[in-house]
C-alpha cells in the first residue's frame, strides 16, 4: 500500500489518496518464520532480538536447531513456575474437553473462575474477598482505578515516578516514565506523581486523593525495594486521608519475592490488589481484588 499526495497540492491542504499495488500471492512455506515476523508482525522494538524459539520446557527455550537457551527473562515474570508446568498443561487439557468460552459478564456460574477466585482469596487477608478477572495486567489496573474513583467519589490518582502500570490509556496515565507517554497525550486528568521511597512526598496524598497505585517492589524502574518502613508510612497516610491503597503486584506477586505476595514482607495490606503475569502460568489472565462491600 502506498500513501500519496495529489500533484500540485500542499501537505496541509491535500486529500490523501490511497493506491493499492496488486498483491503477489506468496505461499506461506516460501517464507521463513523470521521473514514472516519481520514482514507482517507489528514490531515493538527497532532492534528485536530475532532469536527463533520453537518450544520451551521448564527454564529452557529451544531453537529449531535444538539449541538450548536458559530463559532468564521468563516473559518478565510470567513463567514463574517454568514453561509448560505439568499441572498447568493438565488443567488446560481438562478444560479443553469441557468448553472454551461462555459469557463472562457475571450471569453464568462457572466452576473454574469461581474456584480460582476462592483459591486466591485464601492467600489474602480476609477483607480482600472479591475477585474480578481480566485478560491482562493493564486491564486489571484499569479496573482498580475505576473502582477507586467510583467508591471514593474522588478523582485524583497518585502514582510514583518511574512506575510502570501498563499500556492502555488509564494505566499509561499512572505510569511514571515520560518516554512511554509522550506520544499519547492528553491522558487522564488529575494525576500526580510522587517519588518512590520519599517520605516527605507522602504529604501530597490528601482528602482529594481517590487512590495511590504503587508497585510493592518497582520492576521496570530497576527492582527498587521499599526502604525504612516506607510502605508502612504510606499505609498510615492512606488511612489518615481515606485514600485507597492499590498495590500493583503484577510483576512482583506470585512468589517472585519469596512470599506469595510481596506485601506480606512489609507488614501492610492493600485496599485493592492487582495481579496478572505469573498468575496464568503462561495463560493470559489478570485480576483486581477488593473487599466485597
Ligand atoms: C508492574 C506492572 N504493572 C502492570 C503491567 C502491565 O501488565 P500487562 O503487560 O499484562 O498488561 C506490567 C507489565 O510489565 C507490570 O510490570
Amino acid at each position: 500500500m502506498e500513501l500519496r499526495l495529489r500533484a500540485g497540492h500542499t501537505l496541509a491542504s491535500d486529500i490523501a489518496v490511497l493506491t493499492f499495488a496488486p498483491r503477489i500471492f506468496l505461499p506461506i512455506r516460501m517464507l521463513t518464520p523470521r521473514q514472516l515476523f519481520l514482514r507482517h508482525q507489528a514490531q515493538t522494538s527497532d532492534s528485536p532480538l530475532l532469536l527463533e524459539i520453537e518450544r520451551a520446557e521448564g527454564v529452557y527455550m529451544y531453537g529449531p536447531d535444538g539449541r538450548r537457551y536458559l530463559d532468564l527473562i521468563s516473559g518478565i515474570g510470567v513463567s514463574n513456575v517454568g514453561h509448560r508446568h505439568p499441572k498447568v498443561i493438565q488443567a488446560i487439557h481438562h478444560q479443553l474437553d469441557k468448553y472454551l468460552h461462555l459469557m463472562v459478564y457475571g450471569e453464568l456460574v462457572q466452576a473454574p473462575p469461581a474456584e480460582l477466585a476462592h483459591a486466591l482469596t485464601q492467600t489474602l487477608p480476609p477483607h480482600l474477598d472479591a475477585v474480578y478477572f481480566t485478560n491482562s495486567g493493564t486491564e486489571a489496573v484499569e479496573g482498580a482505578l475505576k473502582l477507586a474513583k467510583r467508591h471514593t467519589g474522588r478523582t485524583e490518582l497518585i502514582s510514583c515516578h518511574r512506575a510502570y502500570h501498563g499500556s492502555t490509556h488509564g494505566a499509561l496515565s499512572v505510569t511514571g516514565s515520560e518516554g512511554f507517554k509522550r506520544s499519547y497525550r492528553p491522558l487522564l486528568p488529575d494525576i500526580r506523581h510522587i517519588e518512590f521511597n520519599d517520605f516527605t512526598d507522602l504529604e501530597h496524598i490528601t482528602e482529594r486523593t481517590a487512590a495511590i497505585i504503587i508497585e510493592t517492589v518497582q520492576g521496570e524502574a530497576g527492582v527498587r525495594v521499599p526502604e525504612n518502613n516506607y510502605l508502612q508510612a504510606l499505609r498510615k497516610r492512606c488511612l489518615y486521608t481515606g485514600t485507597l491503597l492499590i498495590l500493583d503486584e503484577i510483576q512482583c506477586g506470585f512468589g517472585r519475592t519469596g512470599s506469595f505476595w510481596a506485601f506480606e514482607q512489609f507488614g501492610i495490606w492493600p485496599d485493592i490488589l492487582v495481579c496478572a503475569k505469573g498468575m496464568g502460568g503462561g495463560m493470559p489472565i489478570g485480576a483486581f481484588i477488593a473487599p466485597n462491600l
